[in-house]
């Protein structure tokens, strides 16, 4: 076990408390609230809302370390550039409070253990951090700029350390990013047989593959729909999965995705599942892709 490891397992409990926390309040605000949740987890974009706001967040703090020690080092003060200060300091706060909210929203969908134990821990640092940029502000607006950059000193490392633990989670763990990334599922240029048809039921997630890509195939009448089987999100059996109109749901976490082109419909997921077209032909299910 990693000295990260060692050190984020006691927040174990606080963690899953706080995942248990994040996602009642997200039912108990109903549909507004799953819109709200796929704008925080990038659904809509397609890409990690949390990662857009925390390189905000750390750019803008990152400027103004180098204000003010341009200010202190070399005397460059005057109301200008503690204006400007001021509003990088302003912007820099209210981005890591935006990241907060993007990064709890996240959280809730890891699973327990280390990954989950270190998201706690980059989520408790980085709120400490966010805080110590808020009291900076309202202490610089109130003309204590020596205190405040101070404070801002010490919520970069702060911030600095968060960071560190976030690219950990990331990287070793693999926290939100596209469980298909190095799996964009096995090419079939022409129609290609893989099942029976008398072996899809009507309606029923049904598991198949293709090669090596393991598939989920839904019929409906004649209709045929074909997934890559892996979940984007977090690996997730979407032949476990259940349906509901056109979409399928992920039995982990909950991702919606289009049955007929793999699109996200709501998080965690940020990417669309990987999609074949599939027709039935001389009694044998076939599919043909992925589509692009
Ligand atoms: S694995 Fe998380 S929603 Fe599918």
């Amino acid at each position: 076990m990693g000295l990260l490891e060692r050190w984020a397992r006691p927040f174990s409990g606080f963690g899953a408390w706080l995942a248990k926390l994040t996602n009642g309040i997200y039912r108990s605000l109903g549909f507004p609230g799953r819109l709200f949740q796929d704008l925080m987890n990038g659904s809509f974009l397609g890409h990690s809302t949390h990662g857009l706001l925390t390189d905000a967040a750390v750019g803008a703090v990152t400027a103004l370390l180098v204000l003010d020690a341009v200010a202190v080092v070399f005397g460059a003060d005057g109301s200008g550039f503690e204006t400007a200060s001021l509003v990088v300091l302003g912007f820099g706060a209210l981005s890591a409070w935006g990241a907060v909210l993007a990064g709890l929203t996240d959280h809730k969908d890891v699973d327990p253990g280390d990954a989950r134990n270190m998201a706690t821990l980059h989520g408790l640092i980085n709120i400490v951090a966010t805080i110590g940029y808020t009291v900076a502000f309202f202490v610089r607006l109130g003309s204590g700029v020596g205190a405040a950059r101070w404070i801002s000193l010490v919520a970069f490392l702060l911030l600095a350390s968060g960071a560190f633990i976030g690219g950990h989670l990331v990287y070793k763990y693999g926290v939100m990013v596209n469980h298909n990334a190095f799996s964009g599922g096995r090419r079939a240029k022409e129609f290609t047989p893989i099942l029976p048809s008398a072996e899809l039921p009507e309606g029923t997630p049904t598991k198949s593959a293709i090669g090596p890509t393991n598939l989920v195939l839904v019929r409906r009448g004649d209709l045929v729909y074909a997934l890559k089987a892996t979940c984007t999100h977090a690996g997730g059996p979407l032949a476990e999965g259940t349906l509901n109109g056109d979409t399928i749901t992920c039995p982990w976490h909950g991702s919606v995705f289009r049955l007929s082109d793999g699109a996200v419909r709501h998080g965690p997921a940020q990417t669309r599942e990987i999609a074949y077209r599939a027709r039935i032909s001389e009694g044998q299910v076939e599919v043909q892709g992925p589509i692009d």
